[in-house]
C-alpha cells in the first residue's frame, strides 16, 4: 500500500466518532454477544443492552445485524419526538416483502408485487399491537427488532405502551426479537419497571472496555496499517482511554498519521505526545467547553485546574464515583501544599454548577458524599490534558 492509501485506510481502521459497521472492525464484546444470540435463540426471549455514553452499545447492535444471517434484522434509532406508532411505522417501513396478485381479464397472469409493511398497518387501529404480531406472524421470515438510542424516548406511555407489546410478542409470536439499547444506569431507568418484563426480557451490561478488549483495538487496528507498538505505549493508551473506546481510536488514529506521513513503522512515546495533543483538538466539543468553563480563571492561581486533575488521579468506586478525601490527597501532592477538605469544598460545589460547566455531580450527603464526573469520558479527557503539558 503506498502512504496515500495508507492514510485514508487509517480512517477506515480508526473511527473515533463513529460507530463500527463492520465485524473485521468490531472487538471484544464476546459474552454480550453471545447473550444477544442466546436471546434471539430462544423464544419468547427478548433484550434489553443498557450502559454508559460511548461504551460501544451502537458498535454491538450493528455487529448484530451482521452477524446473525439466519433472521431479518431491522435496526431504528430512536428519537425525542418519536412516539410508539411512529417507531413501529418506521420499523415496519423496512420490512418488504413480495406477493402474488391475481391479474385481470380473461386469461389472467398472476404478477408479483412487492408490498411495504408499513402501509398494511394501521395507525387509528384499536388493536394496534395485535396487528403488528398477526403481520409479523403471518410471515415466514424470523424478525430482529433493534430501538437503539432508547433514551431518548422519556414518556413513560410509550414506555409502557413498548412493554406491553414485548410482553405481547413473548406470549404469541415465535419468529421476533425486540432489542432495546440505550444508555442507562440500570434497566428501569431505560424502559420502566414492569413486572412483566422480568421473565422474557434479558438484561445485558455493556460495562467500559476491559483492558484486553482496549488491546484488541489497537493490536487489530496497528496491524492492518502494518504499525508495530511496544507494549508500554499500548499500556499507555489503555489506561489513558479509561475502557472507552473512543479514545483509544483517537490515539491510535492520531498516532498513525503521523508515524505514516514520517514514514515509520513504530508507534512508541513521542508519537503517542503527538497523538494526545491532536487528539485533545479533535475530540467532543461539548468535552471541550465544559473543561474550558470549569477551568476559568481570574486570577493568577490554578486552583480549579488542579482540582479538575486531582478528580481525574483520584480511584474510583465501582459506581465511579470519588471520595473527597482522594481528591483532597492528590491535589496536595499536585501542588505540593497541604490543605484541608474545606478549602477545596467551594470549588467542588461550583463545579457541580452549570457556571463551571457542570462537570462533576455530588452524590449523596453529609459524611458519605461522593463527586462523579456527569460525563464519565470527561476523567479520560482530563486525564490526556494532564498529559498534553
Ligand atoms: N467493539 C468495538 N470494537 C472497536 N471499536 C469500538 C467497539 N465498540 C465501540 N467502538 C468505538 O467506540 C466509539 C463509541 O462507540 P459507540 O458504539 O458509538 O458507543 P455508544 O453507542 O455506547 O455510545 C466509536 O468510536 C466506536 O467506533
Ligand atoms: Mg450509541
Amino acid at each position: 500500500m503506498d502512504q496515500e492509501s495508507r492514510l485514508l485506510f487509517v480512517n477506515k481502521v480508526f473511527s473515533p466518532s463513529s460507530p463500527i459497521k463492520k465485524q473485521d472492525f468490531f472487538s471484544g464484546r464476546r459474552s454480550q454477544l453471545e447473550k444477544v444470540c442466546d436471546v434471539v435463540n430462544e423464544d419468547g426471549q427478548h433484550a434489553i443492552i443498557f450502559g454508559e455514553r460511548g461504551v460501544g452499545k451502537t458498535s454491538l447492535a450493528n455487529i448484530l445485524t451482521e452477524l446473525l444471517t439466519n433472521i431479518y434484522p431491522i435496526k431504528i434509532t430512536c428519537n425525542k419526538n418519536d412516539d410508539f406508532c411512529s417507531l413501529w411505522l418506521q420499523a415496519f417501513s423496512k420490512i418488504q416483502f413480495s406477493t402474488t396478485v391475481e391479474g385481470f381479464g380473461f386469461k389472467p397472469e398472476a404478477k408479483k408485487k412487492v408490498i411495504n409493511l408499513a402501509n398494511v398497518l394501521n395507525q387509528k387501529s384499536l388493536y394496534f399491537n395485535n396487528d403488528i404480531i398477526n403481520h409479523l406472524n403471518s410471515l415466514n421470515d424470523k424478525f430482529l427488532f433493534i430501538f437503539d438510542e432508547f433514551d431518548n424516548v422519556e414518556d413513560v406511555k410509550i414506555k409502557s405502551d413498548f412493554a406491553d407489546l414485548i410482553k405481547a410478542f413473548s406470549d404469541n409470536s415465535t419468529n421476533t426479537t425486540v432489542v432495546i439499547v440505550g444508555i442507562a444506569d440500570d434497566v428501569n431507568e431505560l424502559i420502566g419497571n414492569h413486572q412483566s418484563l422480568e421473565r422474557c426480557m434479558k438484561q445485558i451490561k455493556m460495562p467500559r472496555m476491559s483492558e484486553s478488549e482496549s488491546e484488541e483495538i489497537i493490536v487489530k487496528g496497528l496491524q492492518k496499517l502494518e504499525i508495530s507498538i511496544n507494549e508500554s505505549t499500548k499500556k499507555q493508551i489503555i489506561g489513558f482511554a479509561s475502557g472507552f473506546p473512543h479514545y483509544i481510536h483517537l490515539l491510535c488514529k492520531y498516532g498513525a498519521q503521523e508515524i505514516i506521513e514520517n514514514n515509520k513503522q513504530e508507534f512508541n512515546k513521542a508519537y503517542l505526545d503527538i497523538a494526545i495533543r491532536k487528539g485533545i483538538e479533535n475530540t467532543n466539543e461539548q468535552l471541550k467547553a465544559a473543561f474550558r468553563m470549569a477551568t476559568i480563571n481570574n486570577s493568577t492561581s490554578e486552583k480549579w485546574l488542579n482540582i479538575l486533575y486531582a478528580c481525574a488521579m483520584s480511584p474510583i468506586d465501582k459506581y465511579n464515583c470519588i471520595e473527597k478525601s482522594k481528591i483532597v490527597d492528590y491535589y496536595n501532592r499536585l501542588t505540593m501544599k497541604n490543605v484541608k477538605g474545606d478549602s477545596i469544598s467551594y470549588n467542588l460545589k461550583q463545579l457541580c454548577t452549570s457556571e463551571r460547566g457542570e462537570v462533576l455531580q455530588k452524590i449523596g450527603k453529609g459524611l458519605n458524599s461522593r463527586y462523579r464526573f456527569t460525563n464519565p469520558m470527561m476523567r479520560a479527557f482530563v486525564k490526556l490534558k494532564i498529559n498534553s503539558n
